[in-house]
């Protein structure tokens, strides 16, 4: 199934009479919380997507092969389409509050004491092996509590692409062309990374109940397990595996 039609079924999904009666059913405490949180996932998606446009330009002036770039280049689309969608989903919660994302920074992540070459190595490194690895651990968690049908449509499709967009981190740590004093380099910046992502994915703390976590709200206590999950089990092997020690 191609995007664009998964995201016509999303939109079928959303207007189904399951999600009405789950919305109606909600209290108002629960729609705020769950307003809120859209929102501000909306957020971390454009500021991701801003992240992908930064990659871009990291991995082309590093000359990395196009089938890498590519992936960047995609995710830079892909990161707004789950803007425009958590923006969606936040107005079908409460369609009476304003929906709109706002950046948490516009510039580049610049790690202590790393050049720029470093730093264009390293910004891709943690976006895909740690910030999108998390996230595809973390949906994958989700989805096992979402209930309702279009909520969880979303998330498939999230997650697919997530996917993909971590695999953009693991294309260039297995890349032949960084050489052995930038596998070395980037090993460094490992616990900082691993400091950073968890800071990031950790910022707000929230309490769940199952009729949130129903409809895809991602409380403290399952990122934080996913979190874990993605580093110990994927992240520090994957990059060890790279010969990134
Ligand atoms: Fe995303
Ligand atoms: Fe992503």
């Amino acid at each position: 199934m191609t995007a664009d039609v998964a995201y016509r079924e999303i939109d079928d999904a959303f207007s189904a009479a399951e999600t009405n009666a789950a919305l109606a059913d909600l209290t108002e405490e629960r729609r705020a919380a769950l307003h809120e949180y859209w929102l501000a996932r909306a957020d971390g998606e454009l500021t991701t997507a801003l992240a992908f446009e930064f990659m871009l330009d990291d991995l082309v002036q590093e000359s990395v092969p196009s089938s890498v770039s590519e992936l960047a280049r995609n995710a830079i689309g892909e990161e707004h389409r789950h803007v425009d969608y958590c923006l969606a989903w936040a107005r079908r919660v409460d369609p009476s509050r304003p929906a709109e994302a706002h950046f948490h920074g516009t510039r580049p992540h610049g790690f202590d004491g790393a050049s720029d070459h470093d730093n264009r190595l390293l910004r891709t490194v943690f976006g895909g092996c740690f910030s999108e690895t998390i996230a595809v651990h973390v949906l994958r968690a989700s989805h096992l509590r979402i209930q309702v049908e279009s909520v969880r449509r979303l998330n498939q499709q999230h997650l697919k692409e997530e996917v993909l967009h971590a695999r953009l981190g693991w294309a260039l740590a297995g890349w032949d062309g960084l050489t052995p004093r930038d596998r070395s380099m980037i090993a460094t910046y490992v616990p900082e990374m691993a400091r950073l992502a968890r800071d990031l994915w950790l910022s707000t703390s929230r309490t769940g109940d199952a009729i949130l976590d129903g409809l895809g709200y991602l409380p403290s206590d399952l990122v934080r397990v996913a979190c874990d999950e993605a580093l110990d089990g994927a992240t520090f092997p994957g990059l060890d595996a790279c010969g990134i020690r």
